[in-house]
This record gives C-alpha cells, structure tokens and sequence, in this order.
C-alpha cells in the first residue's frame, strides 16, 4: 500500500482539507466555508459546529480521490492562532468561539499588565497582552459573562477542538500553545503563575505535544462522520502560522515568509527565542522542536480586501459571477488600471485594530486622501497597497531586533495575485520567491508533520525536502520600491496623527436616533 497524508487547516473563513502523497503531490483538496459573525463593532466569532461540518465535508470529499492502493498513514492538524473554545464538564462548547481577531478585551489587557506586570509577562509569555490572545478572552468571559466562566472545564484552541472530536483526546502542542498567553515559552509548560494570578484553573488545559508527536487515533464515531478508516494517526501540527513555515520551508534562522490569508504575517525562524523589548512583534514556539520564531502580524490583510468587495462594491460579485471570474482575479483585474499610489490614495487596513507595530485593539481604518477623481480601481489598489504598507511596517521591527529576513516567500490566498505579489515585492524592496502551481502554507506543513510523526520521513528537515517544489522570483524594481518608500513614510506618520481620534470615535457616547 502507499502512504498518504491529510493536511487540514481550521481558518477564520472555511476549513481547507488536502490529500498529498509522500513525496508531497496534492491529489485532493477541499474548502468548505462558514460565516465569521461579528455581533460589535470589533468582535468576531465562530460556531465550533460550522468547523466540525466543513472538517467532515471536506475530509469525505478528499478521502475519495484516495487512490485504491493507498492508505491514509497520518492527519495533521494547523488552525487559527488564540481562539477561545470553551466546553463544559460534557464537552460541549459553552458559547461561540471568540476569534484571534476580536478586540473586545482592550480592558483586560490592562488588567492583565497591572496584575502581573509588563515585564513578568514578558519574561514567561514573551509578549505584551493583546485582546488578539487567548488570555485577555478568558477574563473577558470571566468579567462579562460570569454564567458562562462558571461552567468552563475545558480550554481549547480551534484545531484542538476538532481534534478532540476527531480522537477524543485534548492535547494541544507548543506552536498554538505559546499563543494563549499562558505558557511559559522557556520552560513549555502551562504556567502556574499565570493561571493563578487570574483564577484560571491550571486544570482546563489539555496536555502539550510537539508538533510531530502522534496524539491519538480516529474513533469509530469519526471514522463514520468523516469516512476514514477508524485507528487513523493524528498528529499534534502547529498553529497555522508555525504550520506555513513548514510548508514553506523556513525552518532554519534566517528562513522567512510572508503569508496572506484573512491576516497577514511576516514570519522569520529565529531558532533561539528572540523578543522585541517593545513586544510589537510576536515570539512563539515553532513546530520545529525546541525551538522559536518571530512574526509581525497585520490584522485584516485577506479580510481587507473580503470587505471591500462584499460591503463597499458587491455588484463587483454579481459582475464577476457573471463573466465567470473569481472574484479576486477580478478585483485584480481592476486595481491595475490604477497607478501606483492610487493617485495619492492611502488606506489604512485597521478593520479590526491593529498589532505590528501598534499593539493597538481600538484603532479603526481609513481611506486617507480620497478625491472626486478616485475610482473603484483606486480604492482597490490603495488596499492593497495599504496591506503592504502594514507588512512593512512589520519588516522594520524585524530589522530593528536585528532580524533581516534573507529569502521571503510568499504564500497563501494572496500570493495568487500577481499584482499584489508585485506591490508586495516593490514596498518591501525585497524579491520574493512563489511557488506558482500552489500557494503552499499550513496545510502542505502540518501533512509533513503527520509524515514525521509516522515515521514517513526522518525528520521535519527531510519531509520539507520531499515537498519543495520548485520556486519562481518575483522581483522587486528599485524606482517603483523608492516611490513607495516615500508613500510609505506618509502611512507611517498617520498613526501618530490619528490614534488618539480613532479612540475617541470608538468611545464616544453618542445617542443613536
Ligand atoms: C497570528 C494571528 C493570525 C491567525 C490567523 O497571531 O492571530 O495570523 O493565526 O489565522
């Protein structure tokens, strides 16, 4: 029999299931997708049950292109970063999930820094409280619905909560783990001292893995739901950033992405922990084990560009249905009857606030700039050229901790776009290396750990090997990368400009007729 592997993805937007041979081909994929209900302004949430339904319909879908002589050796398991499950004493969830980018814990973030300090959360969770962390939800909970807080037993992420349906078991691994806010990232394990400075119970967390470490096996009730055969491996993955590194192949220091998906990430493998003084970047545990990475985090990179086409000009739905185009092939199509700068058109991508650099739940978005002569195409092409302002803006921070990623590649829904692909490269002033026939990332990376984790490959470096393909440049071009230096210099200065004001349009009491 020949051995398979099943990479699934849990996302902010669907759930994306492949089926890859051992020398890494994709022979099946499936994307099924589910609502992000966002009942306030800054709040997101999931139901676990819409996961669970697209994991079964796309695991039944890929499952059939398995080729008679083959068998399914290992599932991997990526998934979002720090969204809260909660489940009661039966398993079953307690509200919806809140979402990596909800920022209604602003609050609590405070609370949290004032509790322990800035520095002892530093020095245990290397990073800042964020609302866009696992802690700051749960006391969210904990201080508004306390009904709720009372009945938790169990805390899980996204990809854990589907692996518990699929094996039963609660585990989790490192890579998600050190995105709760509550592991001690050197000794890696749940840290006491934080659970009990905010009465958490230690006991609500499932048990750490690494990446590649085989967690359980399919039940029968699974096998059923999902049409694999009972007894199947599940490995313990990776979040899905640590996951797209693998996939990427970034797994020695210096090796560096940049993924577009609802968020965007620059992504560079540090190997030893190396943290911003100033927290604007993240530290967490990679899937490679033992060791850490660093990330710049743009909250609404994908999500950007998803709103403007659903909220600002949905007939260019309609439009692109009609002519048989995707969407965003379409979009792309417009955006490059625009010049660059979007004839002096600058957006600022804070849809759900923002956290490279600005650690900074409450600021909102704009559209800096805009003229009587701006068209649909410039509106298109200053979003996406904003995301890449945001992205570099990331890439200075990296610099500043001394951290000059070296060769970048670009993956994820975004990296499709050729024209995005070319203002990436050209605001970064950086070339970027594509792989064209996929956009690689956390799917392809947590199948290669289900390969180590059965004994496929010897280890993570070998199972990168066997699925490198090869890669194409999209190179930058100097004058174009100067001229949006110059445009970049203005985003950077708006910040300062307009933080105070966002804050005071969110909070202000306004009486609503
Ligand atoms: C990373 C983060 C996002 C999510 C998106 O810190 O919050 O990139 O992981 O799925």
């Amino acid at each position: 029999m020949n051995a398979y592997l099943i990479g699934i993805d849990v996302g902010t937007s669907g759930v994306k299931s492949e089926l890859y041979t051992a020398d890494g081909i994709c022979i099946a994929s499936r994307t099924v997708e589910y609502p992000m209900y966002q009942p306030q302004n800054g709040w997101a949430e999931s139901s676990c049950e819409d996961w669970w339904r697209a994991v079964t319909e796309s695991l039944q879908v890929i499952f059939a292109a398995l080729p008679e002589d083959g068998t399914v050796a290992g599932i991997g398991l990526s998934g979002q970063m720090h969204s809260l499950v909660l489940l009661d004493a039966d398993y079953r969830p307690l509200r919806n999930a809140i979402l990596w980018c909800d920022t209604r814990s602003e609050a609590e973030c405070r609370i949290i820094e004032d509790t322990v300090g800035k520095e002892t959360l530093l020095r245990i969770t290397a990073n800042a409280a964020l609302p866009g962390f696992t802690l700051s939800k749960i006391l969210w909970v904990k201080h508004h619905e306390p009904q709720v807080f009372s009945k938790i037993a169990h805390i899980l992420l996204p990809k854990d909560y589907i692996r518990f349906r699929l094996t039963g078991v609660l585990a989790t691994e490192y890579s998600d783990a050190a995105g709760t806010q509550l592991l001690d990232l050197q000794e890696r394990k749940w840290s006491q001292e934080l659970t009990d400075a905010f009465g958490i119970d230690l006991a609500w967390f499932p048990t750490l893995y690494d990446s590649a470490e085989v967690t359980g096996t399919l039940t029968h009730a699974a096998a059923q739901a999902t049409g694999l055969p009972e007894g199947t491996p599940v490995v313990g993955g990776a979040a899905d950033n640590a996951a797209a590194a693998v996939g990427t192949g970034c797994i020695r220091r210096g090796e560096s992405y940049l993924t577009i998906g609802t968020s965007g990430v620059l992504f560079t493998h540090t190997g030893e922990a190396v943290t911003d003084p100033s927290a604007r970047c993240h530290t967490f545990c990679s899937a490679v084990k033992g060791e850490y990475y660093m990330m710049g985090v743009t909250q609404a990179a994908g999500l950007s560009l998803q709103w403007l086409s659903r909220q600002l000009f949905p007939q260019l739905r309609t439009e692109a249905l009609e002519a048989g185009e995707n969407i965003y092939a379409y979009l792309d199509r417009l955006a490059a009857a625009s010049p660059l700068g979007a004839n002096r058109l600058l957006y600022l991508p804070y849809l759900m606030g923002e956290r490279t650099p600005y650690l900074d739940g409450e600021l909102r978005g704009m559209l800096f700039g805009l003229s009587a002569i701006h068209t649909q195409a410039d509106i298109i092409r200053a979003v996406l050229e904003g995301v890449a302002f945001s992205q570099r803006n990331c890439l200075s921070v990296l610099r500043e901790n001394g951290l000059e990623p070296t060769d970048i590649r670009i993956c994820g829904g975004g990296a499709k776009s050729p024209i995005w692909r070319q203002i990436f490269a050209d605001v970064l002033g950086k070339s970027l290396s594509y792989s064209p026939k996929d956009a690689g990332g956390a799917v392809s990376g947590v199948a290669i750990l289900a390969g180590v984790g059965t004994g496929i490959y010897a280890d993570v470096y070998k199972g990168c090997a066997a699925f490198a393909r090869p890669l194409s440049i999209q190179e930058n071009d100097f004058t174009r990368s100067a001229s949006y230096e110059k445009l970049y210099s203005i985003f950077h200065a708006l910040y300062g400009q307009i933080a105070d004001l966002s804050h005071r349009l969110f909070h202000e009491s306004i009486d609503i007729f």
